[in-house]
C-alpha cells in the first residue's frame, strides 16, 4: 500500500491545547494538582432524567438504527422548542438530528458547498470551521474582528468581502472563543446581505441556552433560508453523547436527508431517547440553576482577570469562556500557556488554536471549574504574574 496521507490533511492542525493537555494530564499522574481551565465542555454532568431515560430505553429495547433524519419525537420537540423560545413556527420536517453539532456542520456543509468556493468566517472563531470547509474542498476566507464588532461580523464586512467564489458567512453566537453576543441588528444585517448575495448562511447557535442577563436571537427569526446548527453537548451537557440538530430551509431537506443516509446512516439511537427527557420542565428547572452559576463564574472570573491586568476588550455575554488579551505581560500567548502549567498547574487555551488575527496576544480562559477552584487558579495567576 502507498502510505502517503492525502493531501488535504496538509492543511489539517491539531488543536494546540491538546499538547497542553497532554502535560497536564503527565502532571496530574505525577501527583501535581491542575485546574483546568482548557477545555471546551461543562463540568457539569449530564442531567438524571437523561441518563434516566437512556438507560430506560437501552433495558427495554435493542439499540438499532433510526432513520437518518432522527426521531420524529425529537424532532417534534425541538420544533416546539423554537416556538417557545423565540416565537418560530418551524416545520419538524425541516429538523434534522445529528451527531453533534460537527455532524451538523458537514451535512449543511455538504449539501452546499461546491468544491473551491468560499466560505467568510471570523477570526477567531472555532477551528473545526475552516477543516469541515477543506474537508468539502472548499476554503475559509478569514475576517480579522475585534472589539468595534463584538468579534462578530457585520453588514458590511460581508459587503467588503463577498467574491465571485464566496458561497456563504458562518457566525457562531455566542462565539468561541470570546463568549461575546452578536447584536440582533447585526445578525440581521449580516442575514439580509447574504440573501441579496444569494448565499448561504449558517449560525451556529450551540451557546444559545447560555446567555447572560439577555436574549440571544436565533437567525431563524430573521428568515427561513439559513441552516441553524446546534446540539444537545453545552446547554444540556451532553458532549459525550453526540447528539445534536440541523434546521435547514425546506428545499434541501431530500438533500440533507440523502447525505444523512450516506455518512452517519442514524444518530446514536439512544442518545436520541436521552435527549428526549431535555425539554423537560423539570429537566430545564436544573439546566437554568446550571446557567446562573456560569453567569456567577464569569462575573467572578472577568473581574479577577481585569484586576490582575488582563484587558477584557468586549465583556462576554454567553457561553462559557473570556478570551483575555494578555499582551502587557507577553507576545507568545503559547509559551505563556506552557509555563503557566508547569510552574502553577493552571491549564488554559493558547489563542494560537482560533486563528491568526493577534492570536500570540490571547487567552481563552474556560469557566467550566467551579468557583472555589477558579479562586485558587487566580491565586496561581497571580503568582505567575509576579514572578
Ligand atoms: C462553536 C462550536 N461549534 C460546534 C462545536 C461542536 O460541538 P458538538 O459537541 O455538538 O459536536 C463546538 C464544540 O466545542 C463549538 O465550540
Amino acid at each position: 500500500m502507498k502510505s502517503t496521507i492525502a493531501r488535504r490533511m496538509q492543511g489539517f492542525s491539531p488543536f494546540y491545547v491538546m499538547e497542553l493537555l497532554q502535560r497536564a494530564k503527565q502532571l496530574e499522574a505525577e501527583g501535581r494538582s491542575i485546574i483546568h481551565m482548557e477545555i471546551g465542555e461543562p463540568d457539569f454532568e449530564t442531567p438524571k432524567p437523561i441518563i434516566e431515560k437512556a438507560l430506560k430505553y437501552i433495558q427495554a429495547a435493542d439499540v438499532k438504527y433510526t432513520g437518518a433524519a432522527g426521531l420524529i419525537e425529537l424532532r417534534e420537540k425541538i420544533a416546539d422548542f423554537y416556538q417557545q423560545q423565540y416565537n418560530v413556527k418551524l416545520s419538524p420536517q425541516r429538523v434534522f438530528i445529528t451527531p453533534g453539532a460537527s455532524g451538523a456542520f458537514l451535512l449543511a456543509l455538504g449539501v452546499s458547498l461546491n468544491p473551491g468556493e468560499e466560505i467568510l468566517m471570523t477570526d477567531p472563531c472555532y477551528p473545526c470551521n475552516d477543516n469541515f470547509v477543506r474537508l468539502l474542498g472548499g476554503q475559509s476566507k478569514f475576517i480579522d474582528v475585534d472589539a468595534s464588532t463584538d468579534f462578530h461580523l457585520s453588514g458590511p464586512l460581508i459587503t467588503q468581502n463577498w467574491q465571485e467564489n464566496t458561497r456563504g458567512v458562518l457566525i457562531a453566537s455566542p462565539s468561541n472563543p470570546t463568549g461575546t453576543v452578536i447584536s440582533a441588528v447585526a445578525l440581521e444585517a449580516v442575514i439580509q446581505q447574504v440573501n441579496k448575495q444569494g448565499g448561504c448562511f449558517y449560525s451556529d447557535e450551540i451557546y444559545h441556552g447560555l446567555v447572560y442577563g439577555k436574549k440571544a436571537y436565533s437567525a431563524l427569526q430573521f428568515s427561513d433560508e439559513v441552516f441553524v446548527i446546534n446540539s444537545f453537548s453545552k446547554y444540556f451537557s451532553m458532549t459525550g453523547w453526540r447528539v445534536g440538530w440541523l434546521v435547514v430551509p425546506e428545499q434541501f431537506c431530500d438533500a440533507v436527508e440523502r447525505l444523512a443516509q450516506n455518512i452517519f446512516i442514524s444518530t446514536p439511537t439512544h442518545s436520541q431517547y436521552a435527549a428526549l427527557a431535555a425539554f423537560n420542565a423539570e429537566n430545564l428547572v436544573e439546566l437554568e440553576q446550571r446557567k446562573s452559576e456560569f453567569e456567577k463564574r464569569r462575573d467572578f472570573l472577568y473581574t479577577h482577570l481585569l484586576r490582575l491586568g488582563f484587558d477584557i476588550e468586549v465583556k462576554p455575554e454567553g457561553a462559557f469562556y473570556i478570551y483575555a488579551n494578555c499582551s502587557r505581560f507577553t507576545d507568545d500567548s503559547f509559551k505563556f500557556a506552557k509555563e503557566l502549567l508547569e510552574q502553577q498547574g493552571v491549564a488554559v487555551t493558547p489563542g494560537k488554536d482560533f486563528g491568526k488575527n493577534n492570536e500570540n496576544h490571547y487567552i481563552r480562559f474556560a469557566y467550566t471549574a467551579p468557583i472555589a477552584k477558579m479562586s485558587v487558579a487566580i491565586e496561581r495567576l497571580e503568582n505567575f504574574l509576579c514572578r
